[in-house]
């Protein structure tokens, strides 16, 4: 995927290095708005997925992904961004 160029975080329910320590709330706000709980704005592919699909999803289909999200096994893995 030449297209992609950023390193995609790790969204696993790990608390230290994927998103653990997000609310249901906060999956279902960044993928409708592209919003991070700590108010940073997503870049990229993930601000085209967001603008071109995610926020046109029902409130129980963003949910259904957050529930999803929380139910795969934890990853302990830390990505490093690019500089
Ligand atoms: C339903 C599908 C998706 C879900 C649930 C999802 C979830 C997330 C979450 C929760 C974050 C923020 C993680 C954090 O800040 O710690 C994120 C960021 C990101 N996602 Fe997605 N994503 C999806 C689809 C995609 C797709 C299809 C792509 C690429 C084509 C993508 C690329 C990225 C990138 C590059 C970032 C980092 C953006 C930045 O650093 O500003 N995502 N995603």
């Amino acid at each position: 995927m030449p297209w992609l160029r950023e390193r995609v975080p790790n969204i696993t329910p790990d608390p230290n290095t994927g998103i653990g320590k997000w609310e249901k709330g906060d999956v279902v706000e960044l993928l409708r708005s592209g919003t991070t709980p700590e108010q940073g704005k997503v870049k990229g592919a993930m601000r085209e997925t967001i603008e071109d699909g995610l926020k046109y999803l029902s409130d129980g289909d963003l949910e259904a992904i957050a529930d999803y999200l929380a139910a795969q096994p934890a990853i302990a893995r830390e990505v490093v961004p690019k500089r």
